[in-house]
């Protein structure tokens, strides 16, 4: 990756499910990871509301604020040279009528550098993405399993009703969504909904149908503590990177062995 490629814009991530381009997702909050992801090439980045789980500390998605999205998306958006970068709308940014829903994702365009917004809904929220699409706002739809939903779900299931989401996926892209997360559905049923849209399909837990996979960032690196889903895979240990590093640090300090004379000044 040089940094001389340009921006990848919304039509040209729709063209990648017809061009067969694999498309890669990655989660991130903050400039320094938005920076290194966007250099090492993915094709979007995702200001997920996972932020209140993964750098908040929280639970569930639920307590992540429209104005602590916007604080985030703003460093991830001056970060990015090259991904398209989504902004998840926080529970219950758009859940008040499209009315409210164009107010508070104009917010998230005008406030950060980012290109688009994601929301997590189908047919119940095909009102609510067709009058974002009309105010000129990329959407992408989140069907499957809703984590802002996890209450009325009672957990993290996989969601395995076809029609549903079969009819959710339709009305998501009739509605005018650009792309659609397919979460936690078993993947045959993907790969079927896959080819049953004309926009591009990410999963997360979804198999490898789809036209591209997302996950979040501290489960890619090796970072998450507690519960990993299954459908991770870590492709760095970094929580052991990264409490070695400081454990070393701090025996250097207590040694007296850091600063050395390297790092101190005549
Ligand atoms: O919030 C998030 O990170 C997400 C992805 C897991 C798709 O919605």
């Amino acid at each position: 990756m040089t940094g001389q490629q340009q921006q990848i814009t919304v039509p040209q991530f729709v063209g990648f499910k017809r061009e067969g381009h694999k498309i890669c997702v990655v989660t991130a909050y903050d400039y320094p990871t938005a920076e290194l992801v966007d250099a090492a090439g993915v094709d979007a980045i995702l200001v997920g509301d996972s932020l209140a789980m993964a750098v908040q500390g929280h639970a569930n998605t639920l307590p992540v604020s429209l104005d602590e999205m916007i604080y985030h998306a703003e460093m991830v958006g001056r970060a990015v040279r090259h991904a398209l970068v989504v902004v998840d709308m926080p529970f219950p940014s758009y859940h008040l009528g499209p009315y409210k829903a164009v107010e508070n994702a104009g917010r998230i365009l005008k406030e950060t550098r980012c290109h688009a917004v994601k929301l997590e809904g189908g047919a119940d929220q095909a009102d609510v993405i067709r009058a974002l699409v009309m105010a000129g706002i990329p959407v992408m739809a989140h069907c499957g399993l809703r984590p802002q939903s996890v209450h009325a779900l009672g957990g993290y299931k996989v969601q395995r009703n076809e029609t549903q989401l079969m009819a959710d996926a339709r009305a998501a892209e009739e509605a005018g969504a650009f792309a659609m997360v397919l979460e936690c559905i078993p993947a045959q049923l993907a790969t079927k909904i896959t080819a049953a849209v004309g926009i591009p399909t990410i999963g997360i837990g979804a198999g490898a149908g789809t036209d591209g996979q997302v996950l979040v960032i501290n489960d890619l690196l090796g970072i998450t503590s507690g519960y990993v889903p299954r459908f991770v895979k870590a492709y760095a240990d970094l929580k052991t990177t990264i409490t070695t590093a400081v454990g070393k640090y701090c025996a250097d300090v207590r040694a007296g062995a850091f600063p050395g004379p390297e790092q101190t000044f005549k």
